[in-house]
């Protein structure tokens, strides 16, 4: 292994061959497959993706030209076809005669069951999506989505996609001051939400954070909100501007014609985390995004008729878009969509869910997993081994690294040794899986997110845009576009520009924002982490700056610097180092000081950004010119020795008092 081979997954040998009988019936069968795949992709790179949108997707008007790079790199896809997201997930699949199969089997947090065929749910999309056009919501209006995981929130996302409106999806666990940015970035004349969400039998608001979003201002564009009753909680109303969904809806008629959209019109915009500045609305298009969601359902997860699939994710995130809102529905799938929490009534919810639905292919997070083993090695009962798990036959991860060993423990104790792991990199801005095992054909290494998906061009190169050999780290780039790529950012295409297409790597490669490296025998590509200073923590992403931003906004606090620790469970975990207005606090005065920032942050941003741990000092290590060095703050918050240079620290002694935590 080569010296800079550092990362745990590098060093890893263990090779597991997709089992014989998957491989068999698989979409993509064999490594022959999907080679042959990737030459056609490399031989006309065009007629390859126009072969796979005109197999895939059923379109209004027929595209006649593929790519169209005038503009790079904002790049059009299919860009003078027309049709209809909603209509592709639900019309198609009764069309096929399949209006009768389980569309959404619902499994609410306190373990209820509710289940909607393709007919049942196109019927509520229809209605829906009438509803929304009763209160004069049309295609190219933004609506913004604020809503606990239901049959109602998918509903919402795909009425939106049939009427043309653009839906930009606010995770649940945002805060007021969070959703108000979003609300007046995307300029959005509706808010759909529920009273109240449910998660591990609490009642968590939603409504009132609406409420108090709105109170802060500059929301004048929001005309409505419609309220989902979830709970039937007590929540404030105010007339004229709030209405009930069910009100709204049930007496509309079950049938709404699709709003037939051009490829390139926005199907939704939806919120992620930069190394600087506020969050970026990621804009996706509707055909070449569509096209991707449906193919990797395919090709990553081959779904199957029979199968019940389940994806663990959140709507408000990019995994909830492509692989619960759009993906399935979009190949007619079976999905369980899930309410709770892993750790619900018991820490073998997840288990007990997969055998009561017989459920065969699962897709959750790292940090589930690595929660879920610690709480297996305690209580035997939520042991993955005490549930039926026969039902399985394919496993998947998404949203971070995933550790050898917890591989180990997925392979074996999940999926018996029986289930190919699907170990899927991708991103908020690729719109659907880039590199990932193929579950017939590639072989598996613990660790290891193996190869990109045929006509995805990933590469890694040094910071002047080189090729790097094998078995030497660089930056991973995309270099040629790629249907459900990002189109650009929300009313800031010039941060699209800069951000992902950076003049120095020549303006042509998308940039990734990851560090990697591939093997030398195998080329298989293992990412290292990221290259910017977004944090990724429990698999949602970060950036170091809002919450930097975020504590400074507090009366008390001069300047923070926060950086990532590395997590047994969370993979990274947020570690701020802050300086005061006043005098640096001692022992309980700093605990409590603590303590009310990290609540502080939590109503700035979310819960999920609250600092694990805080640590106060006079000042932050500078250099002369003033700059943090946050390489050192790196080494303090794990706890090690500093053993660099700091000569051209200003004020070394201060490293002493960042080393103690509040
Ligand atoms: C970042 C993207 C992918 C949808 C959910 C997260 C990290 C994602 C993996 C993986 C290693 C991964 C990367 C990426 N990441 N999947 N399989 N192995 N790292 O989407 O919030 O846009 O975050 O998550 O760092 O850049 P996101």
């Amino acid at each position: 292994m080569a010296e800079n081979e550092t990362t745990q997954g590098l060093h890893e040998n263990r090779v597991f061959a997709p089992p014989a009988g998957f491989a068999a019936g698989a979409a993509i069968s064999g490594m022959d497959a999907y080679q042959q795949l990737c030459d056609e992709a490399a031989a006309d790179y065009e007629g390859f993706w126009g072969r796979l949108a005109r197999e895939n997707l059923a379109w209004h008007k027929p595209f006649t030209q593929v790519l169209d790079e005038s503009d790079a790199p904002f790049y059009k896809w299919f860009a003078d076809g027309q049709l209809n997201a909603s209509y592709n997930c639900l019309d198609r699949n009764i069309e096929n005669g399949n209006g009768d199969k389980t569309a959404i089997i619902f499994e609410a947090d306190d373990g209820q069951v509710t289940r909607a065929s393709y007919r049942d749910l196109h019927a509520r999309v229809c209605k829906f999506a009438n509803g929304l056009k009763s209160r004069g919501i049309k295609k190219g209006d933004r609506v913004i989505i604020y809503m606990s995981m239901s049959i109602e929130g998918v509903a919402a996302m795909q009425a939106c996609a049939r009427i043309g409106a653009t839906h930009s999806v606010v995770f649940g666990g945002f805060s007021a001051k969070s959703l108000q940015e979003r609300v007046i970035d995307a300029g959005a004349v509706a808010i759909i939400t529920a009273d109240e969400q449910l998660r591990g039998g609490k009642p968590l608001p939603l409504k009132s954070i609406v409420d108090e979003a709105l109170a802060m201002g500059g929301c004048e564009s929001i005309r409505d909100v419609i309220v989902y009753k979830r709970t039937g909680g007590n929540i404030a109303f105010q007339e004229g501007r709030d209405l009930w969904l069910n009100e709204l809806v049930d007496s509309q008629p079950a049938e709404c014609e699709p709003e037939w959209v051009d490829a390139e019109h926005p199907l939704f915009i939806l919120y992620t985390s930069g190394s600087t500045g506020t969050p970026k609305g990621v804009q996706h298009a509707t055909g070449g995004y569509l096209l991707w969601a449906a193919l990797t359902m395919k090709w990553t997860f081959d779904i199957k008729p029979d199968d019940v699939y389940w994806c663990t994710a959140d709507i408000g995130w990019v995994t909830g878009h492509s692989y619960i809102a759009y993906g399935p529905l979009a190949v007619g799938a079976t999905e369980v969509v899930f309410e709770g929490v892993p750790t619900f009534p018991h820490a073998g919810r997840f288990w007990e869910t997969v055998a009561k639905h017989r459920v065969s292919i699962f897709y959750t997070a790292p940090t589930a997993i690595r929660s879920l083993i610690k709480a297996s090695n305690s209580d035997e009962k939520v042991h993955p081994q005490s549930f039926d798990l026969s039902s399985l036959r394919l496993l998947g991860t998404v949203g971070e690294p995933i550790n050898p060993e917890a591989w180990m423990w997925y392979y074996k104790n999940v999926g018996n040794e029986r289930c190919p792991i699907v170990d899927t990199f991708w991103q908020t801005e690729t719109g659907g899986h880039m590199i990932t095992p193929l579950p017939g054909a590639t072989p598996m290494v613990p660790g290891s997110c193996t190869l990109p998906l045929p006509g995805i061009m990933a590469a890694i190169v040094d910071e002047s845009g080189q090729d790097v050999p094998n078995g030497q780290g660089g930056i991973l780039v995309v270099k040629r576009p790629w249907p459900s790529m990002i189109r650009t950012i929300w009313n800031n295409p010039d941060r699209f520009r800069t951000a992902y297409y950076p003049d120095e790597l020549g303006g042509k490669y998308y940039l990734a924002g990851d560090g990697a490296i591939r093997n030398k025998d195998t080329g298989y590509f293992t990412i290292t982490g990221r290259i910017d200073d977004v944090l990724n923590v429990s698999g949602h992403r970060m950036g170091t700056m809002e919450i930097e931003s975020a504590l400074v906004a507090h009366p008390l606090v001069a300047e923070a610097a926060v950086v990532g620790k590395p997590d047994d469970t969370t993979g990274e975990a947020i570690c701020a180092f802050v300086v005061l207005k006043q005098a640096r606090p001692h022992g309980d005065d700093a605990k409590k000081l603590a303590q009310e920032l990290r609540n502080w942050v939590g109503k700035e941003i979310g819960p999920i950004a609250k600092p694990k741990e805080i640590r106060f000092g006079d000042n932050l290590p500078k250099t002369r010119s003033g700059k943090i060095m946050r390489r050192l703050l790196r080494v303090l918050a794990k706890g090690e020795s500093i053993t660099q240079d700091v000569s051209t620290l200003e004020n070394p002694a201060i490293l002493e008092q960042l080393k103690e935590s509040a």
